[in-house]
């Protein structure tokens, strides 16, 4: 394994509910278990036991009074908690991190979803997420009525407990949703990598894949350039610049 795999990752995945979101990262951790590569998987709202307790309460349909601040507030309460239990760790021991939702969420559901606007996300990002960009993210883009009723059928069939709160949201509520997260992907497109879900599940999964070798490949390709350079300057005699890595 070369020295780039060995050097932890987060990537997360986004989208709005149902399109196929929780299959796909599942896909991502199989192929990269068999690339040898060591991965943990977790999701936001959750991933802790904190994390869960406030996932119940979020997403229990009959608890209508939360307000989209206080929703904005617990959201970022489970961050900030699977951020220091879980993923820093996982980052500095040179595991990857595959989350299902991140800030994006925040920013498409409560920022755009409820309307607070991407800047108070923003700062609670600097403040309580520490700033902590994912290396990458996977937004699934597709139909939205068809995601939505697909949506909706899983929760039937499988008799979610406590999945239902945002589902129950207006079509208007999830167009501003989704508006958000394309605003958000062509704002941030280095990280973010935008893929059509309504193709087939190994289709989606194969787009997700090239996107990851290439971004691996773009990756050393600039190690190369800096360990060139390094060696240059040192053959010179002068001291090298620190490498800050995502
Ligand atoms: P999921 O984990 O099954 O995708 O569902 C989590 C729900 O919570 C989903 O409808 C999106 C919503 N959510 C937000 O509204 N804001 C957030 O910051 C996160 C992480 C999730």
């Amino acid at each position: 394994m070369n020295s780039a795999i060995m050097r932890g990752r987060f990537i997360t995945f986004e989208g709005i509910d149902g399109t196929g979101k929780s299959t796909q990262i599942e896909l991502l951790a199989s192929e990269l278990a068999e690339r040898g590569i060591d991965t943990l998987l977790t999701r936001e709202p959750g991933g802790t036991v904190l994390g869960e307790e406030v996932r119940r309460i979020l997403l229990d349909p009959r608890r209508r009074k939360v307000s989209p601040h206080a929703e904005l507030a617990l959201m970022f309460a489970c961050r900030a908690q699977l951020l220091d239990e879980v993923i820093l760790p996982a980052l500095e021991n040179g595991r990857w991190v595959l989350c299902d939702r991140f800030t994006d969420s925040s920013e498409a559901y409560q920022g755009g979803g409820r309307m607070l606007g991407s800047g108070p996300v923003r700062t609670l990002h600097r403040v309580l997420a520490k700033n902590q960009n994912p290396w990458m993210t996977i937004l699934l883009d597709a139909d939205l009525e068809k995601c939505l009723s697909r949506a909706r059928v899983r929760d039937r069939i499988v008799k979610a407990e406590n999945q239902g709160r945002f589902e129950a949201e207006s079509l208007l509520f999830f167009q501003r949703v989704q508006k958000r997260y394309r605003e958000i992907a062509d704002r941030d497109s280095q990280r973010i990598v935008k893929v059509d879900a309504s193709q087939s599940i190994a289709s989606v999964h194969q787009q997700i894949i090239d996107h990851l070798d290439s971004r691996l490949r773009e990756e050393q390709a600039s190690d190369a350039d800096f360990a060139a350079l390094a060696s240059d300057i040192t053959l010179r005699g002068k001291p090298l610049p620190g490498r800050v890595n995502a």
